[in-house]
């Protein structure tokens, strides 16, 4: 039988893309301990160093683009950390140890850890503020929404791409203050909105198994590096996604300028926030529509995570179970 050569760079891509799962999986599980407890910092730290400690295990030789903050105010996977053991090639990490760090203090549904990994340059460096996003899974027309189109236009366009009634539609909204127009604009068109408290990563996902999810489209104003870990995600499933950082005040524009935003009014696609191929991986910390949490059984954990690589589309939905507790 004739065998296949497969690059050398992509044969270490494809073994990383397997080597992620267990650095979100072992953040996941740390993190997973402190479910319910009430507290976020602790929770989130736990992730953090778990996090920290499996990247640098890894053959890579990594510099964190999106994380926990700028250095003086995160002491790890702070923006420009590198991480790895060098023996690998250059890579841009974005990651989000505990995706919904309130939700795991109290337990309640839709906490992840997240990474995505791409070639060194081609994440976007977008500062921890606000970004407006809009996000449907693949299949449909390009610009079948806009980010700039009243919502009802958008329920519409995209109930007709899908060929249902607007009233089949559903859209999942952050449950803000600042989406009261924007929920009842949605209603009004006669589609459901599905509130979510936090977690716009898994949000934006929800989008690409719409008959799984029963979500046909993502939008309101989140976090910007949740926006660009979700960009990771539909590069890898296909699916399109707008977003545009929000920069109101003097000081966040400022901010954005240093991490080399030229254009504040930049409406970005998926190619703009990850520029090349990447790979993103997800574990449930508790339970979630997308995810299954952290179970912890008797001399047994089990984990449920999903990786994906853009490479070739494949996504894999990995639940382990692992043994050796003491590794985690
Ligand atoms: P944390 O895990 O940092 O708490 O973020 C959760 C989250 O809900 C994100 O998913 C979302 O992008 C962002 O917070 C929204 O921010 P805000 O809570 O300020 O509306």
């Amino acid at each position: 039988m004739a065998s296949i050569t497969v690059p050398s760079n992509l044969m270490m891509e494809r073994i990383l893309s397997i080597e992620i799962v267990r650095v979100t999986e072992r953040a996941a599980v740390n993190a997973a301990r402190l479910r319910g407890r009430g507290d976020e910092k602790s929770a989130d730290q736990a992730a953090v160093d778990a996090m920290r400690r499996e990247l640098n295990n890894l053959p890579i030789d990594g510099t964190v683009v999106i994380g926990e903050g700028e250095l003086d105010e995160a002491p790890m996977l702070f923006i420009g950390e590198k991480v790895g053991n060098k023996a690998g090639p250059k890579v841009d990490i974005a990651v989000d140890p505990l995706e919904g760090t309130t939700l795991c203090a109290k337990n309640m549904s839709g906490a992840i850890a997240t990474l995505a990994m791409a070639e060194n340059g081609t994440l976007l460096h977008a500062p921890d503020i606000y970004m407006e996003k809009i996000a449907v899974g693949p299949g449909y027309p390009k610009g079948v929404v806009d980010l700039d189109a009243p919502a009802d236009e958008n329920v519409r366009s995209l109930a007709k791409a899908k060929g249902v009634r607007p009233e089949a539609i559903t859209a999942m909204v952050l449950d803000r203050p600042r989406h009261a127009d924007l929920i009842a604009a949605i209603r009004k068109a006669g589609a459901a909105v599905s509130l979510i408290t936090d977690g716009d990563i898994a949000g934006v996902i929800h989008t690409t198994e719409p008959d799984k999810t029963g979500i046909d489209i993502y939008v309101g104003i989140g976090g910007a590096p949740e926006g660009v870990l979700a960009a990771a995600a539909l590069r890898c499933t296909g699916g399109q996604m707008q977003c545009r950082l929000v920069l109101d005040t003097e000081e966040r524009r400022e901010r954005a300028a240093k991490m080399g935003i030229k254009d504040p009014r930049k409406r970005y696609q998926i190619e703009d926030m990850v520029r090349g191929d990447c790979l993103f991986a997800a574990t449930g910390v508790t339970d979630g529509r997308m995810l299954q949490g952290v179970r912890f059984g008797r001399g047994i954990v089990e984990t449920d995570t999903v990786v994906m690589r853009s490479v070739t589309g494949t996504v894999r939905w990995i639940r382990a179970e692992h043994r050796q507790l003491d590794k985690f």
